[in-house]
């Protein structure tokens, strides 16, 4: 029996050590074309065009988002990335000798964003989004290394993340690796047109939208089964809608014109970009060109149209709670006060707002959510679209933590979420407080 046992047991080391070394080993060389680094002769005349290019790639995938902590140097990394593993540090990618990547070949850059390894050979953390920009192709990946190499050089030692037990075992991710990470370039849908694979190129590539709109299981991996499905940001507390479901922001049925000034201007007719989604238009979707966004609605919209299954309806239990007649009642004449009282100046007597300033609340997808988590946000910490070329000065939305306690804020909701023609769950005190001590970014 016992020998039995250790052989057994000598066999799973021996199948862990080979999943090990795949994890390790996994990813792809740097296609035979591209071993030359930047700075080579034929290269050097368009060597401007090149960090244009990578400037505006750079760009589209909003790396100054996470490499830049507020008020310090561009890219010079430092800024605490929160997760449920703990917080994150991003390294600084300026092209210093000593503390960025100033050493680095772009056959270096290349193993970094397209399988996921440092220089030294440690495997990288998928807190950056190498899962997306793996699709990178090789001419952008270039273009992205001239960008980096031509900014200033910013000597900032990086800073060790603070991860919990056993997250801030690196070699872990070897497994995870093996378990989740499919390195690979952008491959074309020859079926489609040239805008849509572009289209598809910025989603689910550089611009990573799934980083934040496709749920992960519980060890961070993206579930790519259900891609753009809808997910919630586990520490900043805010939900990211499915892009599919008509229920939330299902955009296949939007109008196309008004889908990219979102994604551009941060304010339609139809939406508003808040909170994380706000910074992402601010650093990032702004600068783009118009035919890029444009391919970005085109293959958007082009997703499958999905329902949400019953079983991610959270809140089933508060409808399920039967609310009587009486109560309803007492709910919507209490919150109708309150609407009254704090809302009405913008918002208006029929919830139609003065849109695109301030967003109508009758037939707003994103307030009759499953989740309420937005809506909460929104009401106790306000909120400011972001300022871009479309909206120069953003009409902003006050807090209203320090006046309604979360009574009256879930009174207000309940009463928002279940008038001119908006029906959803009713909420309570308990769904508001959860939300007070959220971190208000
Ligand atoms: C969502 C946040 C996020 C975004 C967006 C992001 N990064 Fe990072 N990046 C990180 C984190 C966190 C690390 C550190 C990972 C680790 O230590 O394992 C990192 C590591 C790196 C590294 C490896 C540095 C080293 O010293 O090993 C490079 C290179 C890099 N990023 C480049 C980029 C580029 C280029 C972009 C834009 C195309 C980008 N990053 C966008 C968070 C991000
Ligand atoms: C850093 C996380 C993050 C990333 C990256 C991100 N989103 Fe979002 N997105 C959110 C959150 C949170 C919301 C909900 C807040 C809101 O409604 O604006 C949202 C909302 C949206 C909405 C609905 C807006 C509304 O009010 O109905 C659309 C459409 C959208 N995102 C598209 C995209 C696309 C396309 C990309 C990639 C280019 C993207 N998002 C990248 C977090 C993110
Ligand atoms: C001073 C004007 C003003 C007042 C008062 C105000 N709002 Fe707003 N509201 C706004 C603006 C502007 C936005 C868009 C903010 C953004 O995009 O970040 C907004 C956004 C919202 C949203 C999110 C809509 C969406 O599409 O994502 C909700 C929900 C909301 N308000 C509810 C309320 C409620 C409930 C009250 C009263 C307790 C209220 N607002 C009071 C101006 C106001």
């Amino acid at each position: 029996m016992k020998r039995i046992f250790a052989s057994l047991l000598s066999m799973l080391a021996l199948i862990a050590s080979g999943i090990f070394w795949y994890g390790n080993q996994l990813g792809s060389p740097l296609p035979a074309d591209m071993g030359k680094t930047a700075g080579t002769t034929e290269q050097a005349a368009d060597q401007s065009d090149q960090i244009a290019r990578g400037a505006y790639l750079a760009r589209a995938g909003n790396c100054m988002g996470c490499h830049t902590t507020r008020g310090g140097a561009a890219y010079a990394g430092g800024r605490l990335i929160a997760s449920e593993f703990g917080d994150f540090a991003s390294p600084n990618i300026t092209p210093d000798k000593k503390t960025g990547i100033g050493n680095w070949t772009f056959g270096d850059f290349w193993n970094a964003l397209h399988n996921g390894k440092s220089k030294d050979g440690r495997l990288l953390y998928p807190a950056f989004p190498y899962p997306s920009y793996t699709k990178i192709s090789p001419g952008d990946a270039q273009a992205l290394f001239a960008f980096f190499q031509s900014i200033p050089a910013v000597e900032r030692q990086n800073q060790s993340h603070a991860l919990r037990t056993p997250y801030d075992q690196r070699g872990l991710l070897a497994f995870w690796r093996a378990l989740y990470f499919k390195p690979g370039q952008y491959q074309q849908q020859p079926a489609q047109t040239a805008e849509w694979n572009r289209g598809a190129y910025l989603v689910t590539g550089l611009a990573h939208c799934g980083a934040c709109h496709t749920s992960r299981n519980a060890l961070g991996a993206s579930d790519l089964n259900n891609e753009l499905g809808g997910a919630y940001m586990p520490v900043s507390n805010w939900y990211a809608p499915s892009l599919l479901a008509q229920e939330e922001a299902g955009v296949q049925t939007w109008s196309a014109t008004q889908l990219s000034q979102l994604l551009r201007d941060g304010i339609s007719a139809q939406a508003h970009a808040s909170g994380p989604m706000a910074e992402v238009v601010a650093n990032s979707l702004q600068y783009l060109n118009d035919s890029d966004v444009q391919a970005m609605t085109v293959y958007l919209q082009s997703l499958p149209k999905v329902t949400k299954p019953k079983a991610d309806i959270l809140d089933q239990a508060i409808a399920g709670q039967g609310i009587g007649k009486e109560e309803m009642e007492r709910v919507m004449y209490l919150g109708g006060a309150l609407y009254k009282a704090h809302c009405v100046d913008c918002h208006g007597d029929s919830g139609r707002g003065a849109p695109p300033v301030y967003p109508a609340l009758q037939g707003n997808a994103s307030l009759q959510m499953t989740s309420v988590a937005n809506p909460v946000r929104m009401v106790l910490a306000g909120g400011f679209p972001a300022a871009t070329k479309g909206n120069p000065r953003p009409y902003g939305m006050p807090p209203f933590a320090p006046t309604l306690s979360d009574a009256e804020v879930a009174l207000v909701i309940s009463y928002v979420r279940n008038s001119w023609g908006n029906k959803a769950s009713v909420i309570g005190a308990s769904d508001v407080n959860r939300y007070r001590t959220a971190p208000l970014d």
